[in-house]
């Protein structure tokens, strides 16, 4: 007689993939009469942490909103300051992600970045084009609303040329123009700061992800903090729809 192994007692998956807003950084610096920029810095240790955080934890994917289209509006100190970090970690930090068999990606408009730093996206892209442990996606002057109206945009050429039908268009077709092709939707979002909603990240992904917003600021947001996110969305029981079991 054989039996079929219990499933009770198996922990649902860990998310495939996890995309979180980085929020708080000024909250944090404001709290200790820092400047925001000592937000951002002590932000972007932050960010070293989550990186290995979910290779502990084996997530495939992290998708992290380092600056959305919507950020030029700040004063073009911060600005410099937030494209000085970017560059910063660029630099340091990709010899230690390539080591760790991390693959980096951005989405986003790279156009209006500095040449300098489009050159860093470039070879950091190519750099780790082979690396299989963890995809790890900058967004970087992203924008929902921008990312889809572009989709829309491609496929209306197509259809003008003459090579696409209007009714051929579908899901699958419409989600290959977005820039995340080919990366799976994200299955848990964070936002930290007590702040509840999405500005504009990653909406048409985000469909079905479960969201877990977190009073913490992102500074002080720690590996701890991405483990109890993790059983949080383990928890919840994701239906995409259907009746519950
Ligand atoms: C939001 O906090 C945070 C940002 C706009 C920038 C995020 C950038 C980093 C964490 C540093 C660099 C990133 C990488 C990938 C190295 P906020 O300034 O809006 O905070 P507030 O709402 O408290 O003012």
């Amino acid at each position: 007689m054989t039996f079929a192994p219990s499933l009770e007692n198996t922990p649902p998956p860990a998310p495939k993939h996890v995309a979180i807003i980085m929020d708080g950084n000024g909250r944090w610096a404001k709290a200790r009469g820092l400047p925001r920029f000592a937000g951002h810095q002590k932000g972007a240790k932050a960010v070293r942490a989550v990186v290995e955080g979910c290779q502990e934890l084996g997530i495939g994917h992290l998708t992290l909103y380092a600056f959305s289209s919507e950020n030029w509006k700040r004063p073009q100190a911060e600005v410099n300051d937030l494209m000085g970090l970017l560059r910063l970690y660029l630099k340091r930090e990709l010899a230690d992600l390539h080591r760790n068999n991390v693959r980096m990606q951005f989405i986003g408009d790279f156009d209006a970045l500095q040449s300098d730093i489009q050159d860093l996206i470039e070879s950091a892209q190519w750099k780790t084009r082979g690396n299989t442990a963890l995809c790890l996606t900058i967004a970087l002057n992203y924008g929902s609303h921008d990312e889809i109206v572009e989709a829309c945009r491609k496929l209306a050429r197509a259809v003008e040329a003459g090579t696409l039908r209007a009714d051929a268009i579908s899901e699958d077709l419409f989600r290959a123009e977005l820039q995340t092709a080919g990366i799976p939707d994200p299955d848990l979002l964070i936002r930290t700061s007590g702040e509840q909603r999405l500005s504009n990240f990653l909406l048409w992904q985000a469909a079905y992800s479960e969201l877990v917003f977190l009073d913490t600021l992102w500074p002080d947001f720690t590996k701890d903090h991405l483990a109890a996110a993790v059983r949080e969305y383990q928890r919840r029981e994701r239906r995409y729809g259907a009746a519950s079991a």
